[in-house]
């Protein structure tokens, strides 16, 4: 593996930074304060041509690498994680499927519009009874014909509502048990499909997450993603190249944490001199960077497994859990070396920590990277 970005990945890293410091930063407290979905950062992102970065250009993404695009989740998560989620879930969750898995015909349909950002993507998998047991689906999707009538409820999914394309799983065939489980492209707008109830979160506040709900919802076969049957692996794969993504924007959240950390306490002072004088000090910080740095080295190794057409599920889980654990020490250290001052909301680590928090959760808890990597160890 080679530790070192290349030239092309640095250039963009600092793109990315400067744009997340301009346009993001300025807006995370208040899309965080009013949980209001980032619409403008969305719209700056698609100026930027930051909605397609790993697609190929021919369907109108940047052609760049994966960790290229996994840098961009870095650098935004660094300042709103909020933003970080929502690029992500458009991009490895909605997006990437519908590249991987699509037909040609599908491809050219949907791809153009969601790598330029005109449109935005997303991806409904978990439901009430179905969340770390992803195989227990209750939405149904029964043949009509050709066609395939979708009925069920779907929870906690990232830019519903603002998202016009999802990827959706339903049981086609429940005797089958995981085999019997199928993918679908969802268009919003669709006769008999509504979003439900919008979540009230400890973090990641300016990310819609809602219920989508389908009510009868006729679907012409061109709907069918990948072959029938197929869903369960679409999304266990597709969960794999997005487990990435949040472990980037668990990275982003550890280092802007610790970006806002340093300046404080060396001007803040105490019993007449810097608290960056104090041992106590120095030793959480170098703590907090190297559990940074290491994290980040197995986020970047997994994008790079990606890349090269390498295994990756089991990197993927490893940097997931491992970064997510280290965002949520580091933050909470953050808040520690900056005592009630970390605490209140002048500052932004208290909005860090909280956000933190679901990288333990969203696309597969800590428990089930920990089942992912011991399942691969002990195969
Ligand atoms: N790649 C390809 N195939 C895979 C796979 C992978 N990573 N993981 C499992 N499979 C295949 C298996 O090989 C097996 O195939 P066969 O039957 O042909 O042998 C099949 O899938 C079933 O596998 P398991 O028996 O391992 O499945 P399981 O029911 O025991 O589940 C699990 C395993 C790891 C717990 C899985 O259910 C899981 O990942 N759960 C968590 C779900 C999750 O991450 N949800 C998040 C949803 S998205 C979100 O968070 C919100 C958002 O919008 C951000």
């Amino acid at each position: 593996m080679d530790f070192m970005l290349t030239e092309q990945q640095q250039m963009m890293k600092k793109l990315f930074a400067e744009f997340a410091e301009k346009d993001v930063k300025p807006l995370a407290a208040e899309v965080d304060e009013d949980e209001r979905f980032p619409r403008e950062n969305v719209e700056k992102m698609r100026e930027c041509k930051m909605l397609g970065i790993p697609f190929p250009r021919e369907y109108g993404g940047a052609g760049a690498d994966y960790l290229s695009y996994i840098l961009a989740v870095e650098e935004l998560s660094k300042k709103c994680a909020t933003t970080g989620v929502v690029l992500s879930a458009h991009t490895s969750l909605g997006t990437w499927p519908i590249f991987a898995f699509g037909t040609e015909e599908q491809k050219n349909k949907y791809l153009p519009d969601l790598c330029t950002g005109k449109k935005l993507a997303a991806f409904g998998l978990t439901e009430p009874n179905a969340g770390t047991d992803a195989a227990g689906q209750q939405t149904t999707a029964v043949k009509d014909g050709d066609d395939y009538i979708l009925n069920g409820t779907k929870i906690f999914i990232t830019n519903a509502g603002e998202a016009d394309v999802y990827v959706i799983f339903a049981m086609t065939d429940k005797s089958k048990g995981t085999h019997g489980i199928s993918a679908f492209i969802v268009e919003k707008g669709m006769p008999g499909f509504t979003v439900g109830q919008h979540e009230k979160k400890l973090g990641i506040r300016g990310s819609a997450t809602s219920e989508l709900i389908f009510n009868n919802v006729r679907l012409t076969k061109d709907h069918l993603l990948g072959q029938e049957g197929k869903g369960f692996k679409i999304a266990m794969q597709t969960l794999d190249g997005g487990r990435i993504g949040i472990a980037a924007q668990a990275l982003g959240i550890a280092q802007g944490a610790i970006d806002e950390v340093v300046p404080y306490v060396k001007s803040r002072k105490q019993f007449g001199r810097s608290i960056a004088k104090f041992q106590n000090t120095q030793f959480q910080l170098a703590d907090m960077q190297t559990k940074t740095d290491a994290a980040r080295l197995l986020v970047y190794q997994a994008a790079m497994a990606k890349e090269n057409g390498q295994p990756y599920t089991y990197l993927a889980a490893e940097a997931k859990l491992f970064a997510a654990e280290v965002a949520m020490e580091v933050t909470t250290k953050a808040i520690q070396l900056m005592g009630g001052y970390g605490y209140t909301r002048d500052y932004p680590v208290e909005r860090m920590f909280r956000d933190a928090k679901i990288t333990e959760i969203y696309e597969g808890t800590s428990e089930v990277q920990r089942m992912v990597i011991s399942g691969q160890m002990l195969k």
